[in-house]
């Protein structure tokens, strides 16, 4: 574990491992999703209601986002109650509050330039998993019509002429940058054609929600998405779609415990590259689409695990955030199987703790098993050989970030003996609603350190 890491001791998970979760658990609405709609409903004249929200931590930072800029937020269960009619400016020291805690204040730009005519964002923080640049966010806001400052505070937009459609084309398919031209054409002057666009489900439910509120969208084929600027829009109600990442990391953890799953809320629309992907590994499952209680189980066939070569891509493909529990479930499979990132740059990093747990991971730098990747010709370790199955045996782990995090959690389960993992509070709780509860109701044998017991009490 890093000896420079400044997790607190009682930061930490102690988890017993070597038995099969068993049992069923539910997934509400996604993360990234839900943090865009309750930035869409700035852009509202009357109040919002979004449902099936996840008790996450990237949820407490929009909110607290969104309440420094005059919105009246209320959650009641599941539901979130958002009133802007009264949105107003706020300090430099009050958003900065929020500063490094997310990647969403991006997102603010074209909402706030529409309400105020101007917009603050602090610096953005969010999970270190390669550079993260938002120069597309930037040069779209700038093609719209924006002023962009940045200062030691952070960034200042304003918009003296007003935001005008753009013609526009993306380098890559960034979900982020997408999000930003939707919610700056949505009400700029004239019509926006956005060409290399994202199109993840979040996005298309994001489009809905946008849609609902007054807007006018048009999803072409081969990524083209055309916006006509509407003049006003109005507040929306609203159930978001299902987590498909952690529905996917309940099912790798089901694979990699030798285990049986439900996942209550999963969506197979969603998932099917996914579930193309555990059914090729050897993983078995099941749909069931009744509208209220449906989901999918997930389980180990029994027989060995068979290794695969994979890359993951954007919508369509397998999402890069898929790949950190696939690969924990690989170092299961019986042979050579290869993972080559093509979205990140650097989201290997947690290999280093599954090798101290006695996986066979080797690192490249060539773009292993597929098409040839921005990252290759930059030489970054983004390919990933996994030879299989290893016996993983228990260590300390330190997280390094979110998905990473839950993927250490599932090799802690699937090993041998008693693991420490380090950093749960502060990651795995940004995305993953009541987890420690969920772990405990599936029969993993998990606990917190004595200290944090009774600082809890
Ligand atoms: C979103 O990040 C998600 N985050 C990520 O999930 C997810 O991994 C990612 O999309 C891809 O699906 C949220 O929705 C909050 P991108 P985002 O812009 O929008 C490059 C999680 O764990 N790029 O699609 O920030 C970028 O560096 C998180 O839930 C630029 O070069 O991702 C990356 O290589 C982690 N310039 C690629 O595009 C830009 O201005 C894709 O990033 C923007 C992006």
């Amino acid at each position: 574990m890093s000896s420079t890491d400044a997790t607190p001791a009682e930061d930490m998970l102690i988890i017993h491992g070597g038995t099969p979760l068993e049992g069923e658990v539910h997934v509400r609405g996604a993360k990234n999703l839900v943090s865009k709609a309750m930035v869409a409903a700035l852009l509202g004249t009357s109040p919002s209601v979004l449902r099936s929200v996840p008790a996450i931590r990237d949820v407490e930072v929009v909110t607290g986002l969104l309440r420094v800029h005059g919105v009246d937020v209320e959650l009641d269960g599941d539901t979130l109650y958002m009133d802007p009619t009264s949105v107003e400016s706020a300090g430099v020291e009050e958003i900065n509050v929020h500063a490094g805690t997310s990647r969403i204040p991006i997102l603010l730009c074209g909402p706030l330039l529409h309400r105020l005519g101007r917009a603050f964002i602090p610096d953005l923080g969010g999970c270190n998993i390669g550079g993260r640049p938002i120069d597309f966010h930037l040069d779209a806001l700038r093609k719209f019509g924006a002023v962009v400052d940045k200062d030691a505070d952070g960034t200042h937009l304003s918009a003296p002429n007003g935001l005008h459609g753009i013609r526009y084309e993306l380098e890559f398919p960034s979900v982020g940058a997408t999000e930003q031209v939707l919610l700056t054409a949505v009400m700029a002057k004239g019509t926006t054609e956005l060409r290399n666009a994202a199109i993840e489900p979040e996005i298309i439910d994001l489009i809905c929600i946008l849609q609902k509120m007054g807007a006018i969208i048009k999803v072409h084929t081969n990524r083209v998405i055309e916006i006509v600027g509407v003049d006003e829009l109005k507040g929306y109600s609203h159930r978001a779609l299902p987590d498909r990442i952690e529905a996917a990391s309940w099912a790798s953890a089901a694979l990699a415990t030798q285990g049986s799953v439900f996942v209550r809320g999963a969506q197979q629309t969603d998932m099917m590259t996914f579930l193309n992907v555990f059914r090729s590994i050897g993983g078995a499952y099941e749909v069931n689409d009744d509208p209220n209680e449906g989901g999918i189980r997930f389980w180990h066939p029994g027989t060995a695990l068979k290794p695969v070569a994979l890359e993951t891509d954007v919508h369509p493909g397998l999402m890069t955030d898929w790949q950190q529990p696939i690969v924990v479930a690989l170092t299961q499979a019986d042979g050579l199987s290869i993972m080559h990132e093509t979205v990140y740059e650097n989201r290997f990093g947690y290999t280093s703790e599954l090798r101290r747990m006695g996986a066979n991971i080797e690192l490249y730098s060539d773009c292993l098993g597929g098409t040839p990747c921005r990252w290759g010709r930059r030489n970054f370790l983004h390919s990933a050989v996994i030879a299989g199955p290893s016996k993983l045996h228990a260590a300390d782990l330190q997280i390094p970030d979110l998905r990473a995090g839950f993927s250490h959690l599932i090799a802690a389960m699937a090993a041998e003996g008693t693991s420490r993992v380090y950093g749960v509070d502060r990651y795995i709780t940004r995305g993953y609603e009541n987890f420690e509860a969920k772990l405990l109701g599936l029969g993993a044998k998990i606990e917190r350190p004595t200290s944090t017991l009774a600082n809890r009490r």
